[in-house]
């Protein structure tokens, strides 16, 4: 004969509560897993839209120094062919370089690096590593320029 009696009511209790702990347990570790996965992911910062100048203030030739929000310097230059932004740190080793508005360069001082206007390494040890300066992407919506900076 088998015995149909319920289970003493504090037997009863004692496993509600401890299934209840069981699961606060593991909602406690394994849910922050769980959430991971079910909340989107946090937005890589994009690319910031920044004013940086006027073209008509920057004739043909010139160029002048702005800073991005992360702190970096780049050279607004104006060219024949328009206008570019490039970082002012060298690739070699990481001095600053400058425009040279008579030689239609940009040159670093440090080892006698040298590019052209559109970035690319022409003397020193960026020509023999063929490392170019790093260019921002640039917009120019009427007279105003924007450039694309890094946050
Ligand atoms: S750091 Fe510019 S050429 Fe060496």
């Amino acid at each position: 004969m088998t015995d149909h009696t319920p289970p003493p009511a504090s037997t009863s209790r004692r496993g509600l509560l401890s299934m209840l702990a069981g699961l606060g347990a593991c909602a406690a570790t394994g849910g922050s897993f769980v959430f991971r996965y079910l909340l989107p992911k946090p937005a890589v910062a994009e690319p910031q839209r920044m004013y940086v100048g006027q073209l008509s203030e920057l004739p043909v030739g010139a160029s002048r120094l702005f800073r991005a929000p992360s702190g970096e310097g780049y050279l607004l230059t104006r060219t024949v062919d328009g206008v570019v932004a490039f970082n002012e740190t060298c690739p070699h080793l990481g001095c600053k370089v400058h425009w040279q508005r008579d030689e239609r360069q940009f040159f670093c001082p440090c080892h006698g690096g040298a590019f052209d206007a559109e970035g690319r390494p022409t003397a020193g040890p960026p020509k023999d590593e063929d490392t170019p300066l790093a260019e921002l992407e640039l917009a120019v919506v009427g007279d105003a320029i924007y450039a694309l900076v890094p946050v």
